[in-house]
């Protein structure tokens, strides 16, 4: 894997830098820009090459609609902000663009292009799109970990088309990941949580031979007290999932990992309901699960005292409403306490913001904006986004 801080020449080059700036956003305006943070560097290093850079992102999941409350622009106006410069947002459709308009203004030094999951062809990793996308530049950037468990066309597809190289934030991530996958120390803990069923239920399998205890806890875990033959209400669930957590459980039959999932939960009837305390027997059809219940949170805080290592991804509950956040601040608070004492890695988008939120992110010893990647990269997979820059 090359990487761009050791390229030379990049002066006037036309630069397609994929980031991940799938920031949390609440009508509006973001509420966590933590991912914004990470990404300066690699803007601030092709200033000074004096390139001309092509911004990639995405944004929430729009499903290649164009959905104008998902619309890049706010996160274009942070980074101007940041960086002190203007950023010009490219509306117009992407297959129009031609590599000469993008920089006719010669003061322009960075333009940034609208979600790029605004256009069906980027989840289908299609080849014409890539090919479209990289004749607008002389070179490739991926500085996207976090996005690098996807093959879409502006992670993977693109590479074909153009000389490809790691970002600096990229190579932070594999670097410090690295170090995790060889230097652990056991018992090793994995809390999985967070809404991202889909993404995250298939890996935990692959998981088990690596953890002592696997901690399932927010919405990922509704699947399993479901399957446990419990009632959740309308809590979030994804379909189809029976099997795969059969294989979970037949999995573990073979392994000493131990998997844990809520014994008592916080339900509300909306999103702003008052919390109530119920065991998972005890659940109503029109009960909705917003966090782990205190019987939980003191086993958690119990197994997280006895690890070695802790690996956090995934809030326990909805944090974002107050009421519904005390599962996952505690579980940030037992990891913080035990500072020196474990090693702890936290990754992902609403994580992030949750330990944010409450000042505790100088207490954990790395942060990876990397949410599904994060797993994924454990799990021992290569990543289409790796495999493609190699
Ligand atoms: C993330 O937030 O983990 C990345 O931006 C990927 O988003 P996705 O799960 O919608 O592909």
């Amino acid at each position: 894997m090359d990487s761009i801080k050791d390229q030379k020449n990049l002066n006037k080059k036309k630069i397609l830098l994929r980031l991940d700036l799938n920031v949390p956003l609440k009508n509006g305006s973001i509420t966590d820009e933590t991912r914004i943070n990470k990404i300066i560097p690699i803007i601030d290093f092709l200033i000074k090459e004096q390139s001309k850079i092509i911004i990639i992102s995405h944004v929430g999941r729009p499903k290649g609609k164009v959905i104008t409350d998902l619309s890049l622009k706010p996160i274009c106006e942070n980074i101007e902000k940041k960086i002190n410069r203007k950023i010009r947002l490219v509306k117009e459709d992407i297959f129009k663009l031609k590599k000469e308009d993008l920089f006719k203004n010669p003061n322009d030094q960075i333009v940034f292009l609208e979600n790029i999951r605004f256009y069906k062809e980027e989840e289908k990793n299609d080849t014409n799109f890539a090919q479209h996308l990289a004749k607008l530049a002389d070179l490739y950037i991926n500085d996207a970990f976090s996005c690098s468990h996807r093959a879409h066309a502006s992670i993977s597809k693109i590479t074909k088309f153009l000389p490809s190289f790691a970002g600096l934030q990229f190579e932070t991530e594999i670097s410090a990941l690295k170090k995790v996958t060889t230097e652990i120390k056991k018992p090793i803990t994995c809390i999985i949580g967070g809404s991202k069923i889909s993404t995250k239920i298939g890996i935990i399998k692959n998981l088990i031979s690596k953890f002592d205890n696997i901690i399932i806890v927010g919405g990922m875990a509704n699947n399993i007290i479901k399957y446990k033959g419990n009632h959740i209400g309308k809590s979030i669930k994804e379909e189809n999932c029976d099997l795969m957590i059969k294989e979970i459980f037949e999995t573990l039959k073979s392994h000493s990992c131990k998997i844990i999932f809520p014994d008592d939960v916080l339900v509300g009837k909306n999103l702003d309901d008052e919390p109530q305390i119920k065991e998972i027997t005890n659940i109503k059809d029109d009960d909705i699960i917003l966090d782990i219940g205190p019987k939980t949170l003191d086993k958690i805080k119990s197994i997280i005292k006895n690890s070695e290592t802790v690996l956090w991804n995934g809030p326990a509950g909805y944090f974002e409403n107050p009421k519904f956040a005390n599962g996952s601040y505690d579980i940030a608070k037992a990891i913080s306490n035990k500072n020196n004492s474990i090693y702890s890695v936290v990754g992902g988008g609403d994580t992030i913001a949750l330990i944010n939120k409450i000042k505790l992110i100088e207490n954990f010893n790395f942060v990876s904006t990397a949410g599904g990647a994060f797993l994924e990269y454990l799990e021992g997979k290569e990543l289409p986004g790796i495999k493609a820059l190699n």
